[in-house]
């Protein structure tokens, strides 16, 4: 799916949480079977996996292409990047695939944090590059979100020294499933690419049903210092097939792919090319999780507690007691929650699941907290 044809499809989901407005052949899709005979207990609704995966259809090349697992990924990972390429709009030379997108985190970490270069990140947020690239004496910066649980832009700003080499910004933001203001994140990113280099995070770009919203893709276009990490683990649903990529222009592009460890493996890149041909699964996806945040949002709001509307296939809501105590009620009623995000230890994050999952975790949130 290109990404027009992304905006026209959320554009049918219509943001009234309009599943009435599907075309028929959308609806059939929903039917379509998916992944449901691996072990689910306990029940894991702590990583932001997408548990429906992988599709079926990215199943059958996976076990289709067990004999190229002799070969080394390089010609296979040439057609990944020509895929990726026309889905983003961008010149080739301007990717780079990873294991992960954690793996590109890291790379532009070390590129970037080492000699003691200096990050400037929100807090909490993704911790992968930051404590990377600490174990490499770099300097991160920490700055807090402000009361609504965004980057605090400004705050950041005011960081930006001549050490910065790095602006790390999640966006959709974990744990907090928070969106930027559009203008406020490419006015920022326009007044800072000089000073330093911006990192945008978009691990969770496709589940944003906002309409139009921009990936920061479209800044690397315009020759911007930026880069963008994009991954198959959440919405196509690969997470331990560990594949992702870099965008950035080719000059960036080229150094990151000099850190680049592990090129991922043969099975990931047939699987990323399938997954990028399946519309039908994406849709289900997408459709699947806004109905379970609709689900968990119901359950907060009927148990009185606080939450964050979520861009994301994740939800990030207030407890009011320590997230250690909430984490072994939860597991001692078969849900793994996320981890501890100091210092906000009275909220917790939960992930989206399959719904059969989230009913799970609403009727033992209904007994630990009601
Ligand atoms: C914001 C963010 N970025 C990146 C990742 C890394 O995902 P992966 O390495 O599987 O692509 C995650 C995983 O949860 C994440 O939340």
């Amino acid at each position: 799916m290109t990404n027009i044809d992304r905006r026209e499809w959320l554009k049918t989901l219509g943001l009234t949480g309009g599943l009435a407005l599907l075309k028929p052949s959308e609806l059939l899709a929903l039917d379509e079977p998916v992944n449901t005979t691996f072990s689910n207990s306990p029940i894991m609704l702590n990583a932001n996996e997408n548990a429906y995966g992988p599709s079926e259809r990215v199943k059958k090349v996976i076990s289709d292409n067990l004999n190229i697992g002799c070969r080394y990924p390089f010609r296979s990972l040439s057609s990944l990047v020509d895929l990726i390429a026309e889905k983003e709009e961008i010149h080739r030379d301007s990717i780079v695939i990873t294991g992960g997108s954690t793996e590109g985190l890291k790379a532009t970490g070390l590129v970037y944090g080492l000699y003691k270069g200096e990050i400037i990140a929100a807090d909490p947020t993704f911790q992968a590059m930051l404590s990377y690239a600490e174990t490499f004496d770099a300097k991160v910066h920490r700055v807090p979100l402000n009361p609504k649980m965004e980057h605090d832009l400004d705050a950041m700003a005011a960081k930006v020294n001549k050490n910065t080499k790095l602006i790390f910004i999640c966006n959709p933001n974990n744990p907090t499933g928070t969106l930027l203001d559009r203008n406020h994140l490419i006015d920022f990113c326009k007044a800072f690419d000089k000073s330093a280099l911006i990192f945008s995070d978009e691990a969770y770009y496709d589940f944003i049903t906002e309409a139009d919203y921009p990936s920061m893709t479209k800044l690397v276009k315009e020759g911007r210092n930026v880069i963008v990490s994009k991954t198959f683990s959440k919405v196509y649903g690969l997470a331990g097939l560990r594949i992702g990529y870099l965008i950035a222009k080719p000059e960036i592009a080229k150094n990151l792919k000099a850190a680049v460890m592990a090129n991922t493996n043969t099975l990931a890149i047939e699987a990323a090319k399938e997954a990028l041909k399946d519309d039908a699964f994406y849709k289900y996806s997408i459709t699947q999780n806004i109905k379970a945040k609709e689900l968990i949002y119901k359950t907060l709001e009927d148990l009185g507690m606080e939450y964050i509307p979520s861009h994301t296939n994740f939800v990030f809501f207030k407890t009011g007691i320590p997230i250690t105590s909430f984490s072994e009620q939860m597991s001692a009623k078969n849900i793994i929650v996320g981890r501890p995000f100091p210092p906000l230890l009275n909220w917790a994050r939960i992930s989206t699941g399959r719904l059969e999952d989230v009913k799970s975790f609403t009727t033992a949130l209904k007994t630990v907290m009601g």
